[in-house]
């Protein structure tokens, strides 16, 4: 998870918009016209994706238990292109004890995207986080553990999942890998957890997901070192999930073109795998007002141009939210400020940052 960010700079102080043009007399203030035309997913052959609750255990966000699923559902049907469980394929809920698995809800997941014809991504196989307590105090084989887990995992999607985000966050900010019940049981975990993955599956493409590597090279450097190592070994991998959990000042566009041109530079794909940007990162707004908004429009369409114009064509992973509204965004709760770092509202509503995205996927070929 993204460490919190503090940031130095000012905020200043947010003028009041002049009102400009309206001769009237009408004071009740202009509702902000909703953003019109295609959908997403028609704009672009790109997967556009985003990250949906299916689990009883996440009942807001759930596409099979809230009580707005129908809604949830036929949003992210109409927008998006592609999908990814925002938690019910992680260990601790696709593999809750050693000799059971829970296929319930990604296959649900699954049938949804087919019947929809949207492309699905899979996350996570390997993580520190999100574990079940009876992988956390294994006693057994530690090897033959990651290798049923994974193997068993990838071959019951190998017909339906096109990617997966083998391994995520194994390093730290400063580039050291990260103390995991993995790196103290197995040495060399991250060659064995991909080549069991490609062995399960021949076609799927092999990420690696983390968060920070868009703005902290040290990180980055530390990822692309163990990438050159792969190759070395003909270990498989296929490309870099930036999870991009940014905000409205951080990281630069500058900083994120030069990390991932130098992914593009060694020929690998390139995932936004978790976009979401936060307004508030210091915490002095209660609501998005206009002035946000309009800052978000221009961050989600600046991104999404450095994304398009730095990564060629063939090797766009695609772009993934994570979450549907942000009502259902992860970010209050885990910062504890309020904030509103998605498309749509927690009415459904398309808002400016939509547009934003819009506006680069349509100037973008
Ligand atoms: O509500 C249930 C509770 O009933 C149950 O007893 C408990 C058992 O662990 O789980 C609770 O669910 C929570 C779940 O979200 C659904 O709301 C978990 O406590 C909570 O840990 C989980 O947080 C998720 C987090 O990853 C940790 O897995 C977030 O939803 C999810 O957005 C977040 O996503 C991560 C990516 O996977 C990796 N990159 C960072 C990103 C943001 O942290």
């Amino acid at each position: 998870m993204p460490r919190l960010i503090t940031h130095l700079c000012l905020v200043a102080a947010i003028g009041l918009a002049a009102c400009g043009g309206s001769q009237t007399t009408n004071t009740t203030p202009d509702t902000p016209t909703q953003p019109s035309g295609p959908m997403l997913r028609e704009q672009t052959s790109l997967p556009i994706g985003v990250a949906l609750g299916v689990g009883s255990f996440e009942p807001a966000s759930s596409i099979r238990y809230s009580p707005q699923a129908s809604q949830l559902r036929h949003l992210a049907a109409s927008e998006f292109s592609s999908v990814v469980a925002e938690n019910v394929m992680k260990p601790e809920y696709i593999h809750p004890q050693e000799q059971q698995y829970h296929w319930n809800d990604g296959d649900y997941l699954v049938q949804f995207a087919q019947q929809n014809n949207m492309r699905i991504h899979g996350h996570t196989l390997v993580w520190h986080n999100a574990l079940p307590s009876w992988m956390s105090n294994y006693s057994g084989n530690w090897e033959s553990m990651l290798a049923d887990h994974i193997t068993t995992i990838v071959s019951h999607y190998s017909d339906s999942i096109n990617s997966w985000d083998v391994v995520n966050e194994a390093f730290l900010d400063d580039g050291s890998l990260r103390s995991s019940i993995w790196s103290s049981h197995i040495p060399d975990y991250l060659a064995k957890a991909y080549t069991l993955a490609r062995a399960a599956d021949p076609d799927a493409d092999l990420y690696y997901n983390d968060y920070n590597i868009e703005a902290m090279p040290k990180k980055l450097d530390a990822v692309l070192k163990m990438v050159t190592d792969f190759r070395t070994r003909n270990i498989p991998i296929d490309g870099i999930g930036f999870q991009m959990h940014i905000d409205r000042y951080w990281p630069s566009t500058n900083e994120i073109r030069q990390a991932f041109s130098r992914c593009v530079a060694m020929g690998l794909k390139v995932r936004i795998s978790e976009l979401d940007i936060r307004m508030n990162p210091n915490n002095t707004a209660t609501a998005l007002t206009p002035e946000l908004a309009e800052a978000q429009r221009q961050r989600y369409r600046d991104v999404i141009t450095t994304y398009l114009s730095t990564v060629p064509a063939e090797l766009r992973g695609g772009i993934t939210v994570w979450g549907l509204t942000d009502a259902l965004s992860w970010t209050p709760w885990y910062y504890k400020i309020p904030d509103w770092p998605l498309l749509f509202d927690a009415n459904f509503q398309r808002k400016p940052a939509w547009t934003g995205m819009s506006e680069a996927l349509q100037a973008t070929p």
